[in-house]
Parts: structure tokens; C-alpha cells; sequence
């Protein structure tokens, strides 16, 4: 594993900050907007833009941050943006050093976890140090945690590289790691001091991976906004080519969205963040069944997304129409919306989806939609009507 790899030396340049916290025209391009999240004393600001890992530095000295600091990246992200990052931050002042740990879920255990506590050791970092998590929602999720327990609690500053890090992962403050029993299973709420999320960074993110995260934004139109849900269905080829205007404001209205859900009910206690699981019923049962490896995350949300649509018409008022909407606009982006199951399958998936936090009382439960962006969390749904819906998404 590369772990600790220290960044090359490189030539400091300055780049002019431009900050913009008001709303821009729709599809005008500004350097750079803004999305609050308003958490009392943990509150703190998105930024989504072009060029931002410039400005890390920047936005890192206005947070009054002690001096050393450790981005922890990934063996992809690392090799790519890790020395910019370094570079923004010594111009700034800091004294950063790079933890890379292995791309992918596996960065998400304990034993990475307890390396990248020694690389902090190591590096003396204290009390008034932070982290720089740079990367996709693995390393977010990791470097989070890290911070949220290292010295008992440190600062970290979420740089978001994949489309589903800038529009979900990123923000909210879960952060943790997995067990070999489950996903997630080990964490902590521990908000980032800011969230950076670098449009340009997604140019080089691979196309599977960037379809995986259309369907977090898709989810955001079926729990939340019909709007954004047509602005979708309109834009999609400009979406896809990933326009920067066009994903710039995408970005930003999903990252409203997640602030006002976290915003309402940031330990998820009320049910309102519960609606953000919309798909995820039958989308982690996909993810634990494939063994994490023939679905990735967004692919298996995609195939849960559509379960979830045919269960909201079967027992909520969805019409089957819409049903059909949500399944079409995930076809069109290019993500699986039917599943070949086994009757050894099915049993299975029933199993790996009674093993996810979100049964209580050994039920599963579902967030269900009445209509297009109006859900309510928390239904009891029989084994039964989860067959059917199952036998409409069989291949
Ligand atoms: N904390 C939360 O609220 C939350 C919410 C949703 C998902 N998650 C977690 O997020 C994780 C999935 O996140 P993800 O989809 O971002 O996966 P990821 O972090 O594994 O990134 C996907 C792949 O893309 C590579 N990559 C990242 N940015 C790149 C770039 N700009 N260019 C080229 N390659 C790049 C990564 O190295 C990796 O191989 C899961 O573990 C999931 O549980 C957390
Ligand atoms: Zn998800």
C-alpha cells in the first residue's frame, strides 16, 4: 500500500481568488458560487467551481487553521491532484504532508485507518492541525473519521473529486469506515470546516464512476425537486458531456438540498435525513450481494432507485408514469435498472438487506414516494410487495 508518500517540491504560483456568495443567473458560469450549511457553531460553507484546488490554501488561512496539516488522497486522486494541493497550502503558509492510501472501498477499514493515525503521529500533527480529505466519498469517509478521532477530534476540509463526493458524501458530516460484516458500520457525525468541490477535478474522473454519481442527483429530484428532476431530463447530454455550467449548477442545487436535509435533522434522529436513503433499501442489499464488486455504489442506488419507484406505485399514490420516468432517465444515463436474480440470489438479498442499519425490529423499512419529490421515510413494506417489485426489475 502506498501510504505516506511525501510530495514532490513544485513551483508556487498565485491565482487570484474570486468568491461569489450570491446566487448566479441561471447558466451563467462565475468563477466560483456558494452553498451554506447552517449548523449553529459547525456551520460552514460549500464552494463549487472551476479551479478551486488553487485557492485550498486560501479558503484553509480564512479558518484560521494551525500550520501542519495532512491531505490524505487515494492512489488515483493522489498522483493527480496531490501536489497542487500541497502547492496551495505551503503558499498559504501550512506545512502539508501526504498520506495516499489504495483507491476504492478497502480504504474504508481498520487497518488503514490505524495507519494513517501513525502517519499523524508521525508528522506531529496536534490539537490545532487539520486534514485535507482529497478525494471521492472513500476517502472522505475515511479522512473524516480520522479527523473526527485523531487528538479526539481535529479539523478537516472535505476536496471533493467525484460527482458523488460533490453532491452527496461530502457534506453533512457522516463519516466512518466498514466492517467485514458490514458497510459503515463504525463512525462518527463530524462536520467538515468547508467542503471544496473542484469542477475541473471531475474532467479525469472515469465515466463509470460519474455515472454512478448521476444517480445521487437523480435521487435529489425524486425526494426533494421536481424541477431539478426536468432540468435533468432537459440537460441530460449536456450534463453528460459534463458541461461545467451546466454540472455547476446541478452541483450546487443538489448541495442546497443536502444542507437544507442536514440542516433540518443532522443526527438523522427526526426522519427527515432519512429521506437521503431513498434507493438505498435494495441498493446496499445489491451492493453487499455483489460482494461490493460487481455494482458499484451509484449502480446498485440505480437498481434500488427503481424498486423503490415500483414499490411507491404499488402501495403510495406514484403513478406507475412516473414510476416510469425515473426509470427512464436512469436508462438514459446509462445505469443498470434491471438485476438477473437466482431464487439463491433473491434469498440473499433479503438476507444482506436485513443486515443494514436501516431495519429496526428486523423490519425493512423504505422511504416511499407520494409523488415526485414529496417522500415519506420510514415505511414498513411485506416481503411480499418487495417480490413483486422484484420480479419488475428481474432481467
Ligand atoms: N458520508 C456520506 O454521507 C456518504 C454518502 C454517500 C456515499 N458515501 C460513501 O462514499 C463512498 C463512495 O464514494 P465514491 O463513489 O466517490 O467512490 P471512491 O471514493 O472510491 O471514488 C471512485 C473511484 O474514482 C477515483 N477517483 C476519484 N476522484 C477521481 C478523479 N477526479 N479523477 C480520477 N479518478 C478519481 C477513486 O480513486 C476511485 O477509484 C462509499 O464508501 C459510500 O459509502 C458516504
Ligand atoms: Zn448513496
Amino acid at each position: 500500500m502506498v501510504i505516506g508518500r511525501s510530495a514532490s517540491e513544485a513551483e508556487i504560483e498565485f491565482t487570484l481568488a474570486y468568491c461569489f456568495s450570491c446566487e448566479p443567473e441561471p447558466d451563467t458560469l462565475w468563477p466560483m458560487r456558494t452553498v451554506e450549511v447552517s449548523l449553529g457553531t459547525r456551520s460552514y460553507t460549500i464552494h463549487i467551481g472551476s479551479g478551486l484546488l488553487t485557492k485550498l490554501g486560501d479558503h484553509c488561512r480564512r479558518l484560521k487553521l494551525g500550520e501542519r496539516c495532512a491531505i490524505i488522497t487515494d492512489s488515483n486522486v493522489g498522483p493527480r491532484y496531490a501536489d497542487a494541493a500541497v502547492r496551495a497550502l505551503k503558499m498559504a503558509g501550512f506545512v502539508p504532508s501526504v498520506v495516499t492510501v489504495t483507491a476504492g472501498e478497502g480504504a474504508k477499514s481498520l487497518k488503514v485507518l490505524g495507519e494513517c493515525y501513525d502517519q499523524l503521529a508521525m508528522k506531529r500533527l496536534e490539537r490545532r492541525s487539520f486534514v485535507v480529505a482529497l478525494g471521492g466519498g472513500c476517502v472522505g469517509d475515511l479522512a473524516g473519521f480520522v479527523a473526527a478521532t485523531y487528538l479526539r477530534g481535529i479539523s478537516y476540509v472535505q476536496v471533493a473529486t467525484t460527482l458523488l463526493a460533490q453532491v452527496d458524501s461530502s457534506v453533512g458530516g457522516k463519516v466512518g469506515i466498514n466492517l467485514k460484516s458490514g458497510k459503515n458500520l463504525v463512525g462518527s457525525f463530524h462536520q467538515p470546516r468547508a467542503v471544496l468541490c473542484d469542477l475541473d477535478t471531475l474532467s479525469t474522473l472515469p465515466e463509470r464512476e460519474f455515472r454512478a454519481g448521476m444517480a445521487e442527483v437523480v435521487k435529489y429530484g425524486v425526494i426533494r425537486d421536481p424541477e431539478l428532476f426536468r432540468r435533468l431530463e432537459r440537460e441530460l447530454d449536456k450534463i453528460m458531456k459534463r458541461d461545467v455550467n451546466t454540472l455547476s449548477n446541478v452541483v450546487a442545487r443538489c448541495c442546497t438540498l443536502k444542507s437544507e436535509i442536514v440542516g433540518a435533522d443532522e443526527y438523522e434522529t427526526t426522519g427527515v435525513r432519512a429521506i437521503l436513503n431513498f434507493g438505498h433499501t435494495v441498493g446496499h442489499g445489491i451492493e453487499a450481494l455483489s460482494g461490493y464488486n460487481e455494482f458499484i455504489h451509484g449502480e446498485a442506488v440505480s437498481l434500488g432507485t427503481v424498486a423503490a419507484a415500483r414499490l411507491s406505485s404499488r402501495l403510495m399514490s406514484l403513478p406507475d408514469k412516473e414510476a416510469d420516468r425515473i426509470r427512464d432517465l436512469l436508462q438514459r444515463i446509462g445505469l443498470p435498472t434491471a438485476i438477473k436474480f437466482t431464487p439463491k440470489k433473491r434469498e440473499a438479498l433479503f438476507d444482506a438487506m436485513r443486515l443494514d442499519k436501516k431495519v429496526s425490529g428486523g423490519e425493512l423499512k423504505f422511504v416511499l414516494a407520494k409523488s415526485l419529490g414529496d417522500v415519506v421515510p420510514g415505511q414498513r413494506v411485506p416481503d411480499a410487495d418487495i417480490n413483486a417489485v422484484l420480479n419488475l426489475i428481474a432481467e
